[in-house]
């Protein structure tokens, strides 16, 4: 891995929900890990002053960064700037150029709505903030196929690619990375890792809470495009990826590409839709929405080691319960050996997401008892998630930015391959089911899994 330190962290968005709710958590942390020796400038629109910035800093650590740590706080507040101006005004770059005063390699990190990316790309370029600089940028990148690349197209007339980080927070996660390692850190995972041993796989992104207030954003998102072209890809390329061939930082990404050219691009067959009740009157959103709120999906890899081995892939917004888990589906014993007892269940290997970080594997064993009962028992490997570890995600993806760390981030060719494979879903090419809060989403969703056993509800829940 290349590490080339930036030398100023520059973010755009200081009052935006992301920065409450992430990036100045992430900074303290970094404080305290003593990451932060560089200048942090805070473009703003509000004409907001320092002292007003500090705090709501001070409201974003109480609520989401475990609390204030007074000497990190301290540090932090010294290093802060404010350069203040609306994105479309030339002047603002002008005065960030001479709030870097020669700082060559800054991190210019976008942490506003995407509609305003562009532009604000090209005024860094302009104006010669980007120069040696890094771009950060949150998804979504584009809406589709088209949007993608001309947001690509903009980007790299100002940016070189490998001075491009795109931000999935997924890749964060402590949970997902596990994934990998799991996979590649361990030699006996290969082992049954394909087709031969492995009948399905299932995946399950379940949110009790609904909208919360994003309405508007959700009108133009809907599950596919917030939450199944990213997120939930990357789970899958996690799970299906060849070993890299090295550990430079396009050999993973290289394999992860490859997972999501290889996705045979979703038909209306594939897919279910559904929008829970109540999801019309929510703020910002059309009296006749047809925006899906629910989506599950049949997705096949066409490649050697996944021939024939589906993907089922459901999220959604008010279900039955808050959890994220991936369940591999072994196959069964190929003839029962046990008489009175019915045949052999399947072994599942489960990965528990969030709110439960477990890793487990289920086995059969035999019932205390007369009969020769067989019983699916787990052997647990498991964490409970805590507010440092969420604060670590984004910290450590910041970092990696900030070090130059390609790794975690999204390639521009990955993102384009994702459209295309949603691509013939978005729109309104299927219908869209109502389905009523707390429940498990449309019931046609289980006409999908039927011929492997149906969804499986999450083990630990929230
Ligand atoms: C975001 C989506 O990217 O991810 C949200 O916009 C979703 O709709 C969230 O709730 C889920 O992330 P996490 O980290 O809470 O699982």
């Amino acid at each position: 891995m290349q590490i080339r330190k930036a030398d100023a962290l520059v973010f755009f968005g200081a009052t935006g929900d992301l920065a409450f709710k992430k990036i100045f958590p992430a900074l303290q942390s970094m404080e305290q890990i003593e990451f932060l020796d560089m200048p942090i400038i805070a473009v703003t629109r509000g004409g907001r002053s320092k002292e007003d910035l500090l705090d709501r800093i001070r409201k974003s650590l109480k609520t989401h960064g475990g609390g204030i740590d007074e000497a990190a706080f301290g540090t932090l507040a010294d290093r802060l700037k404010i350069v203040s101006g609306g994105y479309a005004d030339t002047a603002t770059f002008q005065r960030l150029k001479e709030t870097l005063n020669g700082k060559s390699n800054p991190v210019l990190y976008l942490a506003i709505p995407p509609s305003a990316y562009a532009g604000i790309i090209t005024e860094l370029g302009q104006s010669g903030c980007a120069q040696g600089g890094r771009l950060l940028i949150e998804k979504p990148f584009g809406y589709d196929v088209a949007s993608s690349q001309e947001l690509n197209r903009a980007i790299h007339r100002v940016f070189n690619e490998s001075d491009v980080f795109r931000l999935d927070h997924y890749a964060g996660k402590l949970p997902v990375q596990n994934i990998l390692l799991f996979r590649f850190a361990n030699a006996f995972p290969e082992a049954f890792w394909n087709r031969h041993f492995i009948s399905s796989i299932k995946i399950t992104m379940a949110e009790s809470f609904g909208v919360k207030g994003r309405g508007r954003f959700y009108e133009e998102a809907g599950a596919i495009r917030d939450v199944l072209q990213n997120h939930l890809f990357l789970v899958v390329a996690l799970l299906a990826m060849e070993p890299p061939a090295g550990t430079d930082e396009e050999a993973l990404r290289d394999e992860m590409v490859k997972v999501y050219k290889s996705m045979r691009p979703l038909t209306s067959n594939d897919v279910v839709r559904g929008q829970f009740s109540g999801y019309r009157q929510e703020e910002g959103v059309a009296k006749d929405s047809n925006v899906e709120t629910y989506v599950a999906v049949r997705l096949f890899l066409d490649t050697w080691r996944w021939e024939g081995v589906p993907i089922f892939i459901r999220t959604g917004k008010k279900l039955a319960v808050t959890s994220n888990e991936v369940l591999i589906e072994l196959r069964r014993p190929p003839r029962n050996l046990f008489s009175g007892s019915e045949p052999g269940k399947a072994n599942r290997l489960r990965f528990g997401l969030g709110p439960d970080l477990s890793i487990a594997m289920s086995a059969m064993i035999r019932k205390p008892g007369l009969n020769w009962e067989l019983e699916n028992v787990e052997m647990v490997a498991c964490r409970e998630a805590s507010v440092e570890d969420e604060v670590a995600a984004y910290r450590d993806l910041l970092r990696s930015a900030m070090q130059g760390d390609a790794i975690p981030f999204a390639r521009a060719d990955g993102v384009e391959t994702q459209w295309r494979v949603v691509e013939p879903l978005l729109g309104d090419v299927t219908p869209v089911y109502e389905y009523e809060p707390g429940t498990w989403g449309p019931r046609a969703a289980e006409r999908l899994v039927e011929a492997y056993g149906g969804w499986i509800s999450p083990q630990r829940t929230q």
